[in-house]
């Protein structure tokens, strides 16, 4: 189960509450306290949160709540003013540069709203790249066996060849080939129709169980949300725990 510490019913600003960092083995991400700002606009204001190795949890939030801030810290791209942040068993506050990005090379991995692949290598070469970044040489036969995993068989295929649901399966396909503890979703869905959502939570959702990584999901669509075991709403700068 994973936990937002903080009460829902509790008054959210200024109290705030005591969320001590409670770094054990069973927690995929832990959030202590933190608290980001934009110049003047507070985007996270004191957020706790547990997630438990293995969950799968959707973050709700309207427009601006702060939902890809918040993953942006996640994966260790923007540093809170206050707060400690731990995923995948590192403290991203003690954490230097290159530690924070062989965690995004081998542990934590993001897919964005619209898939990001690179324009100009081909399918296969985009999910390839994460690990030949990371100094590795991946088989064919890795590469391809990946491609299979999220339904697509043409690795030869140019990103602009593709739709957006083969886009999003792919880019999948590159977040996954590292084998990360944490796939971090910002709205994977957001640009597809019905049918193509469907399709792409269930390859995520099989490929998160299949390996036991902890799925962080954030959308603006319910039915998405309702698909995974948590839902969290970010308001206010914290996560509230949706019973
Ligand atoms: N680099 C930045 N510089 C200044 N302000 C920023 C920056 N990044 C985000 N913001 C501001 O922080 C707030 C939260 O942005 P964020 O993108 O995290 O929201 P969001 O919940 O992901 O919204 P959406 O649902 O539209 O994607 C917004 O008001 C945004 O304008
Ligand atoms: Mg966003």
């Amino acid at each position: 189960m994973s936990r937002s510490v903080m009460d829902t019913e509790q008054t959210l600003s200024p109290h705030r509450e005591d969320c001590s960092q409670n770094i054990t083995g069973d927690l995929a991400i832990s959030c202590a306290d933190v608290s980001l700002a934009f110049g003047e606009q507070h985007v996270l204001d004191g957020l706790c949160w547990e997630v438990t190795k293995g969950s799968r949890v959707a973050v709700m939030g309207p427009s601006g709540s702060g939902k890809t801030s918040l993953l942006h810290i996640l994966a260790g791209i923007i540093i809170p003013y206050s707060g400690r942040v731990s995923i995948a068993g590192l403290d991203l506050q003690r954490a230097r540069t290159k530690a924070r990005a062989v965690l995004r090379q081998r542990k934590v991995s993001m897919v964005f709203q619209f898939g990001e692949l690179l324009p100009e290598l081909r399918v296969g070469e985009n999910v390839a790249l994460p690990l030949l970044l990371r100094g590795d040489k991946p088989s064919v036969d890795l590469v391809n066996g990946v491609l299979e995993a999220v339904g697509f068989d043409n690795p030869k295929a140019w990103p602009a060849q593709l739709s957006g649901g083969e886009t999003q399966r792919v880019a999948i396909a590159r977040a996954l080939v590292t084998q990360p503890e944490v796939i971090l979703c910002d709205e994977p869905t957001g640009s597809l129709d019905k049918e193509s959502s469907k399709l792409v939570v269930s390859v995520l959702r099989g490929a998160a169980s299949d390996s036991g990584a902890t799925l962080v999901v954030c959308t603006h669509d319910q039915s998405v949300a309702d698909q995974m075991g948590e839902v969290y709403d970010l308001t206010q700068g914290r996560l509230a725990h949706r019973q």
